[in-house]
């Protein structure tokens, strides 16, 4: 059997996630790593290459790392404290580390596609005209999409508005994966959709939505995107002959 090499690792990431999906700026691909012909017997994958992530596929064996979100954020300078500790690791071992955020979240069968299939979503378009995020009826009630989201989602989502909808047995419902809402999606959101349901409601966001009569349930940034990470996890262990770690889900 032919050797799993790190560029062929890359290849079918790349064919599920396609890089120029990505929107402008946003950190994707390779970020640690220089040996792309490098083997690859074991693969970590985590929603974040959070120090406690990192220390894990160390302890694992993993060879290639594979996180939804970035290593680094805009503005870092300084490779000090925490950050300084992960690439001690993740180069000291040898570890890949390699990402793919909105170019997964916008893709065919990534995240927002998941959240949509798991409504059972119908007449599915994208939210938003850069493919993030899901627009589409479901065909039920508010307390049925309640249900779903609390056995695959979080068990506690945040629940605003739900009196606006409670009634109904037809609903307009977005789902956009992670960071949603914010004030600008809340306010687009309004205009289109009954209900949204996406993640990391804030204080100001819940207000606004309170305003604007708009349903939301907040699943949670985690939740809604482990959701489809699982599926894509197990996309990878089906088509690379190499073991798969989950390692924050
Ligand atoms: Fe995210």
């Amino acid at each position: 059997m032919e050797k799993m090499l790190a560029k062929n690792v890359i290849s079918i990431i790349e064919e599920f996630a396609p890089p120029h999906l990505a929107i402008e700026g946003d950190n994707i691909g390779l970020q640690v790593g220089r040996d792309l012909e490098k083997p690859i017997e074991k693969i970590g994958v985590a929603l974040d290459p959070s120090l406690q992530v990192i220390k894990r596929a160390w302890k694992e064996g993993v060879d290639f790392l594979f996180t939804h979100h970035p290593l680094l954020k805009d503005g870092i300078k300084t490779f000090d404290s925490v950050i300084y500790e992960k690439l001690k690791i993740l180069i000291s071992r040898d570890i890949i580390l390699y990402s793919a955020h909105t170019n997964l979240d916008i893709c065919e069968g990534g995240l927002n596609d998941s959240l949509a299939k798991l409504y059972n979503l119908k007449d599915t378009k994208y939210l938003y005209e850069n493919g993030l995020g899901r627009v589409g009826i479901y065909e039920g009630s508010l307390q049925e999409i309640l249900d779903i989201t609390e056995k695959y989602i979080c068990k506690n989502p945040t629940v605003i508005n739900s009196k606006v909808v409670e009634d109904r047995d037809t609903l307009r419902v977005a789902v956009l994966s992670g960071y949603g809402l914010s004030q600008k999606n809340i306010e687009y959101v309004s205009k289109i959709a009954e209900v949204y349901i996406s993640g990391d409601l804030t204080h100001h966001s819940k207000i606004l939505a309170e305003d604007l009569n708009l349903c939301i349930i907040d699943g949670g940034h985690y939740g809604t995107e482990v959701y489809g990470l699982r599926y894509f996890s197990k996309y990878l262990k089906e088509i690379l002959e190499v073991k798969i770690v989950t390692l924050d889900f």
